[in-house]
């Protein structure tokens, strides 16, 4: 019981952190307007079907329990990881989709980049985990509406904390050491 309201306080907090990143967004408006103009992408809306690859599934060591991004293997084993589970919406070299602060005309954001330029380095390993494992609709809450999934089904902790390496060991140092703990 107690550990439950904890829990809830703890996604309540890990919300409110991901909202004001969103809000805070570039002035480029997060929410869209009757005004905008249509936008010229392509209405579908990618899944996260692996793409079919030779490569085979690394065996990530299930004790790991946080992120590494000096690790080389666990940083070899999350790229791999990623390029199956993420690479389709956030690009092969991390680059997200074009316009991603921008919401599409049925109010899903696109997926962002997870290089320097993204926000992902904003927020502390923790938050990544969750969003990556639970989902971000389940980690803002209140029927908040996006296409990133949870990925408890499809891959381990130890696994999603490789896939967390491989994206932080692709951050300059100074961004590596900037990122909230
Ligand atoms: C179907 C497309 C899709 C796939 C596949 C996908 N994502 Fe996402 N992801 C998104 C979208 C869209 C967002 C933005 C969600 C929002 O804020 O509404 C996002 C957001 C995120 C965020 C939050 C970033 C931030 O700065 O707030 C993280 C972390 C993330 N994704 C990790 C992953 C990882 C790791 C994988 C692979 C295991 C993955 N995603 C696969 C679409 C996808």
């Amino acid at each position: 019981m107690a550990r439950g309201a904890l829990l809830f306080a703890a996604m309540l907090v890990m919300a409110v952190a991901l909202l004001a990143c969103n809000a805070a967004g570039d002035g480029e408006g997060a929410q869209a307007s009757p005004g905008d103009p249509p936008s010229n992408r392509a209405a579908a809306i990618p899944t996260a079907t692996p793409p079919p690859t030779e490569e085979p599934a690394p065996e990530v060591d299930p004790s790991v329990q946080a992120a590494d991004a000096s690790d080389p293997l666990l940083v070899a084993q999350g790229d791999i990881l990623y390029q199956h589970y993420c690479a389709s919406c956030h690009g092969v070299d991390l680059e997200g989709q074009a316009n991603w602060r921008r919401r599409d005309e049925n109010g899903f954001l696109p997926a962002p980049p997870h290089d320097a330029s993204g926000h992902t380095w904003h927020h502390p390993d923790q938050l990544l985990f969750d969003v990556t494992k639970y989902g971000t609709t389940a980690v803002v809450g209140r029927g908040y509406k996006s296409t990133m999934i949870g990925f408890e089904e499809q891959l381990s902790d130890a696994e999603i904390w490789a896939v967390l390496s491989f994206i932080k060991s692709q951050w300059p140092p100074k961004i590596q050491a900037a990122q909230p703990k």
